[in-house]
């Protein structure tokens, strides 16, 4: 036999080639990647599916924004046909200038938009975002850190929170909230979480100071004067968010569509508010400080369902509800 005839080594991932509901995602033999020189190969335990694999299997996206999507993700169909923002697992092999990590290490990592996590394995580069697990978190807890913790430190970081802020979360119990929630508690600030009658306790349990029951009270009819007015859902237009900002206060538009990427730009022609908008940077130097505010006990991930390996359509469901509670998490199973 020649080497034309060795089979390369496969893994088992999902992959969807159409835009569309949980069902267009498939199990599938795909070829198990090799890392690079500056690479290492994570054998994945834990992924998470977000509410931005929903976005992207389903093209649902905020107003305006369906054209920047398709050309972002693939006009016709999807250009990387595996999801998964997030991964945990231990590192199977090195590239042979790898330097950081060795070969056992245990790791989680977010490639973010680059996704590629809903397999068996996933090659990083040693100086993307990957850090060593946390030794105090599962892997399925290390797993769910990366996607509501890197966009909620590059929005506080972008409005400049400082000790002693009032800052007032909308959507405090989903996967960006409750990660916004804790890490403004972490930078100082007084935070008051809104969100449902279910999901006050939650929200306390991460240390809101107040919270608001949205299916009771309306935030913007309850008056206030809030530095930062965070907005995970898209509820919150700059005309109602700005009745309960400051002088100079900044509404972090998380899940903006085309209005409030406009009001980025005429707010302040209006006034001293601002809008801040527009995708999360993904910084590895993120990921490390989630590394570490999770060891120190400042960042809990919160872990609404977890599915198995074989359950991934059930997960995208779930999360398409728009109601989970934190992370949903999918164990990524080896059987060979
Ligand atoms: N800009 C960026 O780079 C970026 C990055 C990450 C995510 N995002 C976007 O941010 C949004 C949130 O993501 P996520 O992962 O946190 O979503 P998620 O985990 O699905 O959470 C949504 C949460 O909001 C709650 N909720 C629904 N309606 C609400 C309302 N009117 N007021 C208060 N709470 C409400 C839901 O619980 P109940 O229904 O029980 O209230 C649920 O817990 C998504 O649109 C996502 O696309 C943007």
């Amino acid at each position: 036999m020649t080497l034309d005839h060795v089979a390369s080594p496969t893994m088992q991932a999902y992959v969807y080639r159409r835009y569309g509901g949980p069902d267009v995602v498939e199990l599938a033999d795909v070829p198990k990647p090799v890392p690079r020189a500056n690479e290492v190969l994570v054998r994945i335990k834990a992924t998470t599916v977000t509410s931005g694999d929903w976005r992207v299997r389903t093209l649902c996206v905020p107003k305006g924004l369906v054209l920047v999507a398709r050309l972002a993700f693939g006009i016709t169909r999807p250009r990387q046909p595996i999801m998964g923002s997030e991964l945990a697992g231990t590192i199977e092999a090195i590239g042979k200038d790898v330097t950081r990590f060795r070969v056992g290490d245990d790791v989680f990592g977010f490639p973010g938009g680059a996704m590629g996590c809903h397999a068996q394995y996933r090659a990083m580069a040693e100086d993307g975002g990957l850090a060593r697990k946390p030794a105090n978190l599962s892997f399925e807890e290390s797993a769910s850190l990366s996607f509501g913790g890197s966009t909620s430190l590059h929005f506080l970081r972008k409005a400049d929170i400082k000790a002693g802020d009032k800052v007032l979360v909308v959507g405090a119990s989903g996967g960006v909230g409750s990660a916004m929630v804790q890490l403004a508690k972490h930078f100082g600030a007084e935070v008051t979480g809104v969100a449902s009658t279910a999901n006050l306790a939650l929200v306390a349990s991460l240390g809101a100071d107040r919270v608001i029951d949205y299916t009771r009270q309306d935030f913007a009819s309850q008056g206030g004067s809030y530095d930062i007015v965070v907005d995970t859902v898209g509820a919150t237009s700059f005309a109602r968010g700005k009745n309960v900002l400051r002088d100079g206060g900044r509404l972090l538009a998380v899940a903006a569509g085309m209005p409030e990427m406009l009001a980025v730009l005429w707010a302040p022609l209006t006034g001293s508010r601002r809008v801040i908008a527009g995708p999360a940077e993904e910084r590895p130097a993120d990921v490390r400080q989630l590394a570490e505010l999770a060891e120190s006990g400042a960042l809990k991930p919160v872990i609404d369902r977890r599915y198995r390996f074989a359950q991934m359509a059930d997960a995208h469901a779930y999360v398409e509800t728009g109601r989970k509670r934190g992370s949903v998490v999918v164990s990524v199973e080896h059987p060979r």
